[in-house]
């Protein structure tokens, strides 16, 4: 059978946008009396490898919860996207392995269907646009560089298809509740009556769980902290010295998540060379560098009815563990 091509759309500068905006967040960061940096820029190319290896972690439960539920759910799934021609957009692919699972029931199920990885990351979506043609060499794939909103409205205005999003391994807890509230809100805004949404949510569970999901034995969760600061170095002379921070985790029952932080084990200081700025740091002062919130069932149903969604289905693993939740536009 002949290979499928991917096809793509650039609506996005990415080099010159996340180069100014990366270092104005650092420099606003680390000015705060409690100093902070967005999860956000853990993930250049190191800091994706190692979210990769923290998905294949024992401790790290909720990549294969997710798995298992779209495993049970997903021929079920292609049934409801089926009513072709659909575009399937999947928001913050990654490698796309977590939607393989459902491309293959969508397949399978006979669907006329157009996956599109959408992402600001250009690699990124190359990456996982040419993965995917060349395991499934019949599926159209339409690459989207591109900021969330502006790929779904642009998505929505090109074809008469049914648009059904996907934005899973719960990325949605890594916002604050404000930015969680804007993105749902938005993300409403940018599809049509009819199209639909899977979102991925981490359930609160057992405190030891979800506190050791983020504290595994090989230090892969610290070292992945960690890329922010060796980010910093890398892309704006940073001289953090990465030994002198401590990578620590816990459960907090007021904003219902995990916390994470890097800790400065000693007084020192560090420049940034394209900042023109040094920062000091106290012993035992904590840089916050990423919430995991995780939610309860009437929550979600809560941020759904508050955004304009109507729910069309809940998917939970054997364990209760992690929900895949659909929504549709009204
Ligand atoms: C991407 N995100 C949902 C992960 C999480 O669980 O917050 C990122 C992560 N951080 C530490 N381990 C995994």
């Amino acid at each position: 059978m002949k290979q499928s091509q991917a096809v793509y759309e650039n609506l996005y500068d990415e080099a010159e946008t996340m180069r100014n905006q990366f270092a104005e967040d650092v420099l606003n960061g680390l000015s705060l009396p409690r100093k902070r940096l967005p999860c956000k820029y853990i993930y250049d190319n190191v800091g994706t490898e190692l979210f990769s290896r923290i998905m294949t972690l024992r401790e790290y439960y909720p990549a294969r919860c997710e798995a298992e539920i779209l495993e049970t759910y997903g021929k079920y799934l292609a049934e409801k996207f089926k009513e072709g021609p659909v575009n399937l957009i999947e928001l913050g692919a990654g490698d796309g392995r977590k939607t393989r699972i459902l491309i293959e029931d969508l397949i399978n199920a006979g669907s006329t269907f157009t996956y599109v990885p959408l992402d600001i990351s250009q690699a990124a979506v190359h990456e996982c646009a040419n993965q995917l043609c060349l395991s499934f060499p019949e599926l159209q794939v339409k690459g989207m560089v591109s900021d969330y909103f502006d790929g779904l409205k642009w998505l929505s205005r090109q074809d008469q298809s049914k648009n059904v999003a996907l934005f899973l391994g719960s990325t949605i807890g890594n916002f604050s509740p404000r930015n969680r509230r804007k993105f749902l809100n938005k993300l409403r805004r940018s599809l049509n009556p009819g199209d639909m949404v899977l979102i991925g949510f981490d359930l609160v569970k057992d405190i030891d769980v979800m506190v050791r999901a983020y504290n595994d034995s090989q230090g892969i969760t610290a070292q992945f902290n960690k890329n922010i600061l060796a980010r910093i170095n890398r892309e704006l002379g940073g001289t953090f010295k990465l030994d002198g921070f401590r990578y620590f985790s816990t459960w907090d029952a007021i904003s219902g998540g995990i916390q994470s932080f890097l800790v400065s084990k000693k007084s020192q200081k560090a420049h940034i060379e394209s900042l023109s700025k040094t920062f000091e740091f106290e012993s035992w002062e904590a840089i916050h560098t990423e919430s995991s919130h995780k939610f309860t069932l009437p929550q979600i149903r809560k941020m759904a009815s508050d955004s304009g969604f109507e729910i069309a289905g809940q998917y939970l693993d054997s364990r209760h563990y992690f929900a895949d939740c659909l929504w549709q536009v009204v």
